[in-house]
């Protein structure tokens, strides 16, 4: 956030209109880094906290989406071979530089955050604050509480030992199964790799939730919409929390 005055950053944020910003302010509702403010044209600087009321107010300068990505389409910046996720965005938000958070495969459907907020989009991406993400897979064979407790345990794959990951089998037979996947890392095609070195091929790969995040059905592929305030401050929470232990 460029210097931005108090008071305008608080109408942005949608909370008040300029002028009961003002007042609030002047009431004494209205703090910057825990401390109270009393100048509504006081300059903020970037990372500057400002509560209302003890309620932390969100940085409207930056914008945040959901996009459900559909399969087919590349996480990468555009590219005239393929199309990409950023095909997918209005030019609007591009001239804003908002870049999707993480990736997904080629192949993979499901939840992507977009934001130009480059401190969050950062921390969600910390792997020491690495949020949890859910999976559905459909996997070739019978899934078997022995894999379930694999991806507990965490796994030795070829380059790392992956996290402790929770696998809920929801569907197992022969040909086919289906789980849900829960875990906190990402590295490159790492479900899929988890599942291929207990023998299961994934068939289809979707990402229902991202943190607090939820793909709402209503959302369809290639569909995106923009995070209410809540969301977003669920997700700066999810990144604020300290690392809740290995697992
Ligand atoms: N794991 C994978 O293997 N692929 C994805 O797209 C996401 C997680």
């Amino acid at each position: 956030m460029s210097a931005m005055r108090l008071d305008k950053y608080l109408a942005l944020s949608g909370e008040r209109t300029r002028s009961e910003a003002a007042r609030a302010v002047r009431n004494g509702q209205v703090r910057v880094n825990g401390v109270p403010a009393r100048d509504p044209a006081m300059k903020l600087a970037d990372g500057d906290e400002v509560t209302l009321a003890g309620v932390p107010v969100l940085d409207r300068s930056f914008q945040y989406y959901m996009l459900h990505k559909p399969a087919g389409v590349l996480t990468a910046s555009r590219d005239s071979r393929a199309a990409t996720v950023m095909d997918l965005v209005p030019e609007a938000l591009l001239r804003r530089k908002v870049l999707p958070v993480g990736r997904l495969d080629k192949d993979t459907t499901g939840l992507l955050v977009l934001t130009n907020d480059g401190a969050l989009a950062h921390a969600l991406l910390n792997p020491k604050r690495h949020v949890w993400k859910r999976y559905i897979a459909r996997v070739s064979g019978r899934l078997d509480e022995a894999d379930a407790e694999a991806f507990a345990a965490g796994m030795a794959l070829d380059d790392f030992v992956a996290k402790p990951a929770k696998l809920a089998i929801l569907r197992a037979e022969e040909a086919e199964s289906l789980a849900a996947v829960e875990l906190r890392e990402g590295k490159f095609h790492q479900v899929k790799r988890m599942f291929l070195a207990r023998g299961h091929e994934v068939l289809a790969l979707h990402r229902a939730a991202f943190g607090p995040l939820t793909l709402p059905d209503s959302l369809q592929p290639g569909g995106f919409c923009e995070l209410t305030a809540a969301q977003v401050r669920a997700l700066q929470d999810a990144v604020a929390k300290p690392e809740s232990g290995e697992g």
